[in-house]
Order: structure tokens, then sequence, then C-alpha cells
């Protein structure tokens, strides 16, 4: 009879206590799933007297996280207080420093820390299981790091996000502003302390950086990823995606170039057909092209109590069973080094939203400075505002109109030669509206 695994957890809130009752319900299928017990034998948390409905009886309450990472009584290691810094980390290094294993839902800290810890759950021999950082309950660390160990990657992209989602569907379905939706988010309780977190991307940078590494056997790092968040998508870009056939989400993509791996996270027009495209509301959703193999999507919730605590209990599981994969799927001196890819280099179709003067000749110069940079449009819309008879005699005193276009594939550096152009010619007014497109 093999003893029972032993968890120390360090954090009580609302993923804490949910991976305390999990634990608890799911005993007699854990056992039967890793051939033995799984027991949480201490815990820690900021307030002992905060009431959470949780029967600890018999569990030993640890002093403070560090405690608990030296107490020889615990297996494993569960962290689940968050923040990149310490006290989580000093008190995950000195489990690993111990031998233990270590489970934590810490995005933050595996994007800053990671390889640095990886290098340490090597060295004495613990695992270090963070499924839950990345899309919560969906299995994305273990598709990529064990399912897919066959196969090469070239392209990883999803959403990452939940409270970005959310509004970009709200905004779509019913027209209204960025800042209305945020509101709700906030309320709702989707968005993160700091919602620039969310909104302005960082929280997809760090997931996708993660994701970035497992794919391509790099060393995690957030600072090589570019970012860019939804704060300027207005529901007149969503109106026009859909008529153009597409949605706008903010996705985080990862892609082998022939340049090195871009990392990228800013709001991205997809096909509306794509699978991405249907992911709507919080609901996460990571897509991975493998060479010779049609397209993966796994889609599921990706952030809430009950999603996150399904992942770190999957995590402990592995533990139990005894399954030590390598933090990041490759021993950590074989990770290789990335950079941040220059964005001017990007290579795609781009929407283009331009208010331009309602004059004879606005269309035929903005087409020549596109022309110019060698840049093929593929469609172009200009649009009255209602009631307007589509500009017809139309004077120096017309208000502007939007004008929609995309391209055919072109670089980046083209279209922001081009605009600035137009910018110059005087035949728009404000600024233009860019969105990068990403086929499937
Ligand atoms: N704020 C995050 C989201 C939570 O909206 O998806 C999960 O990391």
């Amino acid at each position: 009879m093999v003893a029972p695994l032993k968890v120390g957890i360090a954090g009580l809130g609302t993923v804490g206590a949910e991976v305390v009752r999990l634990i608890e319900r799911q005993q007699r299928n854990l056992s039967l799933r890793c051939g033995r017990g799984v027991r949480v034998v201490a815990v820690t948390a900021r307030s002992k007297a905060r009431k959470r409905g949780l029967d600890l009886g018999g569990v030993t309450w640890a002093r403070n996280p560090l405690a608990l990472a030296n107490d020889p009584e615990i297996d494993v290691f569960v962290e689940l207080m968050g923040g990149a810094d310490d006290p989580a980390l000093s008190a995950i290094e000195a489990a690993l420093r111990n031998g233990k294993s270590v489970v934590t839902a810490n995005k933050a800290l595996i994007a800053k820390h990671g390889t640095r810890l990886a290098a340490l759950a090597e060295k004495h021999g613990g695992a270090l299981n963070y499924e839950a950082a990345v899309g919560a309950a969906i299995p994305v660390i273990k598709t990529l790091r064990e399912g897919l160990a066959g196969t090469s990657i070239h392209r990883v992209y999803g959403i990452l996000n939940g409270t970005c989602n959310y509004i970009l569907t709200r905004m779509e379905r019913e027209g209204l502003s960025f800042a209305e939706c945020l509101k709700d988010a906030q309320r709702l309780g989707y968005a993160e302390a700091n919602p620039s977190f969310d909104v302005d991307g960082h929280d997809t940078a760090q997931k996708l950086s993660i994701l970035a590494s497992l794919a391509f056997g790099t060393k995690v790092n957030q600072k090589a990823v570019y970012v860019e968040g939804i704060s300027s998508i207005a529901p007149e870009d969503l109106r026009a995606a859909d008529e153009l056939g597409y949605r706008v989400k903010l996705l985080g993509v990862a892609v082998r170039t022939e340049t090195g791996i871009e990392q990228r996270v800013h709001p991205t027009m997809v096909p509306r057909t794509s699978s991405i495209a249907q992911v709507m509301d919080v609901t996460n959703a990571v897509t991975v092209d493998g060479d010779g193999i049609p397209p993966i999507t796994l889609v599921g919730p990706g952030a809430g109590g009950a999603a996150t605590a399904s992942a770190v209990v999957a995590d402990i599981a592995d533990i139990a069973r005894g399954v030590r994969a390598l933090p990041f799927g490759r021993p950590v001196d074989r990770l290789k080094m990335t950079t941040k890819a220059p964005m001017r280099r990007h290579e795609g179709g781009y929407y283009i939203r331009l208010m331009a003067r309602d004059l004879a000749g606005t269309a035929a110069t903005i087409a020549t400075r596109l022309a110019e940079q060698k840049i093929s449009i593929e469609s172009i819309v200009q649009r009255h505002p209602d009631g307007d008879r589509a500009g017809a005699g139309a004077t120096a005193k017309s208000s502007p109109v939007p004008v929609i276009l995309i391209t055919y594939a072109t670089s980046e550096d083209a279209v922001h030669r081009a605009l600035q152009a137009v910018q110059q010619d005087r035949v728009i007014t404000g600024r233009p509206q860019v969105i990068r497109i990403e086929k499937n």
C-alpha cells in the first residue's frame, strides 16, 4: 500500500478553498486514478479566522508560506497566493530546494521566474506543475508539453483573457462602448484588481510567453512579447468586421517565422467561420497548428474557482501517480533565448479605418499612397452616415466619412509608411485605426 501524497496549500482564497473541497470530494476517484490517496495535511493563509466553510480539523496551520514550504511533513507545496515575487517566490524556491514538488496557478510568477524555477526543480528532482496558470481548466500546458511532444508546432494562438473577450462580445452584440462594457466586467468580478492588466493585454502576454516556451522550446520571456490592448476598439470596428466576414478578438499569437519566434498580443480580425471566432463571453480558447495535422482548438473556462481548482488538482494527481514531466518539456539548458520580434517586419493582412474628407480625389489619393507601398487592396468601402445621400454633391464643408479597407498580405512597415503619407496629404482627419488580420 503506497502512502497517501501529503499536500500543503498556501493561500485559501476562492481557488485555495475550492482545491481543499475538490480533493475531499474526489478522494475515492483520486486514489483509483493515482494508485494512492491524496490528503491536504497543512495549510497557510493570511487570516486563520476567516469563515471559509471548510473542515480543516486535523490539518496543520503553518505560520507562513515559507514555514509550510520547509515542513518535512508535506510532499507537495501548492502555491495559490498569487503575485510575481515574494512571498510566493521564496516559498516556491524553498520547497523546490527541499526536493518537494510544487503546483502553482500563478501565471505572473511563471512568466517572470519560470525558467529559473524549472532549473531548481530539475536539480532537486521535484515537479513544477502550473496547468492552471494558462486557461485554467483547459489542459493546454499538458497538451503542449506532453500530448504534442511528437509534433513540430509552427503556431499557437488563443483567446487567453476572459475579461477582454467578454468586453468585445458585448460591444459586438449590443453596440456598446468599450468603457461601458469594462464597467460591467468589473461589476461582475471578471477583471483583475487593476483592469489595465487585462485590457492592455499584459495578462494575455504573460500567458502567451508560457505557451510559446512550451511550443518552441524557448526560455519564458514576457519582455519578448509585443503588447497592444483593446481600449482603442470602437463599436464601428466590430460592425465593419461583421460585414466583412470577420470578428475582432484579443489574441495572443506565437509563431515560428524565418527570423525567429514572433510573440504578439493585439486586437485581431479573425475569419468569422474560424473556430476561434466562435468563442464568446469569458470563455478562453487556444489553437495549435502542428506540422502535418489540422489545427487543434481547445476551448473552455479560463478563470474562476472551480475551473482553476480542476487544473490544480489534476497537477497534484500527476505528482501522486509519479508523473514528472520537465516543467517546459525540455531540459532548461536546452531552452533557447528569444528576443522581441520587430513588429514593423510583421507580415499579414490589415483592416484600416480612416475618417476621410468627403472630397473628390480622396479615395484616389489613398489608393495611390497604398499602391506606392505595393499594398494590394482586397476591399474598400466608403460609408455615409444614415440619411446622407451617399455624399452626393459633397462640398468642402462635408463632414468626414469612414473609409474601411482590407489589404492583402503586406508588411507592417509598408502600412505605416502609406498611412503617414495619407496623413501628410491631409485627406483624412484623426488617427487611422489599424487592426491586424490573422488567417486560420
Ligand atoms: N483576469 C483574467 C481573465 C483571469 O479575465 O481571464 C484569469 O487569468
